[in-house]
């Protein structure tokens, strides 16, 4: 959460920044900020809202100059306001901060005590503080950066400069990303490579506890050690990276839309001759796959929903137990592995803190661990022992689609590959479910063909409160994605129950004011799904249904009926997410939300 950019050139670079922190708010957006040196002092712009406020501000007061820092914030510690957004400042030292200070409270205490005033309260303003202090007891201003860093617990990334030192940029990361982009006589700092990528294709990605000083020729790089280091530097290919609306009103919208050419991308050069190409997932995926009993998966949001699923197929299509929990419980619990556990962790980004630090806490008690990840620099990936990459594309929108579904692709290939080392897949029965991965970008072309029809009856949700969405077997995670989904974009409180639940308390809510959304594949289930939408039509439920067009779920006065093409059950999840996705989004814009930034919530939670 929270993006930080930062600059050192030979030209005004106030544009710069203010386009990296554009190409940031997925990262955060409820106030913005900047600081540059001029003339020898700190000029500094801080604005709440987005990016927009702020750079309608830094325009109008002409700011400019040759380093700076800026930031767009998710608020943690302090309301988001302009007192609490970044940079914050002491005399002439200048602080950007991404992630948190847990020792805050004490070293405020104690900086009050030597006398500096707080006019936030935000657990970053003791960073330019304690580095004042430092500089008072004597040595230069990379020595007092160090001693004031080496006081500071928890995770950050951190952007500095001082105004009687233009020509230097310091940066600091630790537990919160950071990459370095490398210009000609200048040089940038960020969160993520997507905001340089106007300016550079050169990127040096900084490890765990590096320090770094940026000046407009050099980038010098110290480890966790003190120890000078050279850290190597990647060349991006940057068309990969373009992102536009493309003509939709979102990028929600358009994301949902790229679904069938994303998991094209995902299924690329990963199947051959009909079969899973095993060493997609690494070169020691043959060994690990054959040698593990159990899967553990970890992950958060909609990741997680994606790791739900595997479960399912873990268990029904490899034979294979498997276990899936979201990293922030699983990492702070007393937890036991099976023996041979394989760690399977996923994420869009490969940033998410919790899923890091649950990797970091399990990597040495399983017996190899796999990321399922989009981004392919990402610190996940860069840690894990093997990586599969989805492929899905840079995803803007804050809540996930593309990702999602690719990551069922990903897995369902995974499941496949760990079936067949343990010899409970055949080779027939392999060649089938790739040959319905192979079918799924068609398919999905047929799912969002439902889209006027879900847009028309979207309206009806519009002025409800609640609602429930119910799935049996692998499509209750997918109800849970699309419960996710609704109550992240339109704000409307929505639950997710396995329908044999039903009875056991949350039928107590149902009502005509309370629309029970069902995922209705035509699977062994289903005649029991069927009573289950009797309970909720007997006490005048209002039911949407996707259902298989098979699956004799009849349309009658309160209950909708969506026709669903129909589809092997391996691959169902990830074809009946397609029209909650749509739903959500249709209602979000039903009720005027902002879609693809919505309240509260950032795209990368590098926060605990
Ligand atoms: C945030 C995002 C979600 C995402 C989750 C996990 O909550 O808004 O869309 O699913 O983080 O992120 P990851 O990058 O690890 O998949």
């Amino acid at each position: 959460m929270c993006g930080i950019v930062g600059a050192i050139g030979e030209r005004h670079i106030t544009e710069v920044l203010i386009e990296g922190l554009r190409r940031l708010e997925y990262r955060g957006y409820d106030s913005a900020g900047l600081a540059v040196i001029d003339q020898g002092g700190i000029v500094r712009e801080r604005q709440p809202g987005k990016v927009q406020a702020l750079a309608d501000a830094s325009h109008a007061a002409g700011i400019d100059g040759y380093v700076g820092i800026a930031h767009t914030r998710w608020a943690t510690h302090g309301a988001p306001t302009q007192d609490n957004a970044h940079p914050h400042q002491s005399g002439d030292i200048a602080v950007v901060h991404n992630g948190i200070i847990e020792n805050y409270e004490a070293l405020r205490e104690r900086l009050q005590g030597e006398g500096f005033v707080f006019t936030s309260q935000t657990d970053t303003e003791v960073v330019p503080h304690l580095i004042q202090s430092e500089l008072r007891k004597g040595g230069d201003f990379i020595d007092a950066v160090k001693r004031a860093v080496a006081q500071l617990h928890g995770a950050f990334a951190l952007g500095i400069i001082r105004a009687c030192e233009p020509e230097r940029l310091i940066a600091v990361r630790q537990g919160s990303p950071l990459v370095v982009g490398l210009g000609i006589g200048e040089n940038f700092l960020s969160s993520d490579q997507l905001a340089l990528l106007p300016v550079t294709n050169r990127f040096i990605y900084l490890e765990e506890g590096d320090f770094v000083v940026l000046t407009r020729q050099k980038v010098s790089v110290w480890d966790r050690n003190g120890d000078v280091v050279k850290r190597p530097a990647v060349e991006l290919d940057a068309t990969l990276h373009a992102s536009t609306k493309g003509g939709y009103k979102h990028y929600m919208l358009k994301e949902i839309y790229e679904q069938p050419a994303a998991i094209q991308r995902t299924l690329n050069g990963r199947v051959s001759q009909g079969r899973v190409a095993l060493d997609a997932f690494g070169p020691q995926a043959a060994e690990l796959l054959a040698k593990a009993r159990h899967i553990q998966i970890l992950a958060c949001g909609t990741s997680y929903h994606a790791g739900f699923v595997a479960k399912y197929w873990f268990e029904a299509i490899a034979g294979i137990s498997c276990h899936v929990e979201v990293a922030s419980e699983f990492r702070y619990r007393t937890t036991v592995l099976p023996p041979d556990t394989l760690l399977v962790t996923i994420s869009q980004s490969g940033e998410t803190a919790d899923t890091l630090a649950a990797l970091r806490e399990v990597k040495a008690r399983a017996i190899g661990s796999l990321c399922i990840c989009n981004v392919p620099t990402s610190t996940l990936v860069r840690e894990s022992d093997m990586a599969f990459i989805t492929h899905a594309g840079p995803e803007i929108g804050v809540a996930s689609t593309k990702a999602f579904t690719t990551q069922l692709v990903a897995l369902l290939l995974l499941v496949l590959a760990a079936g067949r080392q343990h010899g409970n897949v055949s080779a027939d029965r392999e060649r089938e479910i790739v040959a319905q991965l192979n079918q799924l970008p068609n398919l999905l072309e047929t799912v969002l063909a439902l889209d006027p029809q879900i847009e028309r009856i979207a309206e009806r949700f519009g002025e409800k409160h609640h609602t429930l969405f119910l799935g049996r077997g692998a499509q209750y995670p997918v109800a849970m994605e699309g419960a996710l989904k609704l109550k992240e974009i339109s704000y409307i409180h929505a639950e997710a129950y396995p329908a044999g639940e039903l009875k056991h308390g949350p039928l107590a809510l149902v009502d005509n004011d309370m629309p029970v959304v069902a995922v209705a594949p035509k699977n062994d289930l289903i005649d029991k799904l069927k009573s289950n939408l009797q309970e909720v039509r007997a006490r005048a439920g209002e039911l949407y249904v996707f259902a298989d067009r098979n699956a004799d779920v009849r349309p009658e006065p309160g209950l909708t009926v969506f026709p669903m093409p129909g589809v092997a059950d391996e691959v169902a999840p990830i074809v009946y997410t397609i029209p909650l996705q749509l739903l959500s989004y249709h209602v979000a814009v039903i009720k005027g939300t902002d879609v693809d930034q919505p309240r509260n919530l950032a795209k990368s939670v590098t926060v605990e």
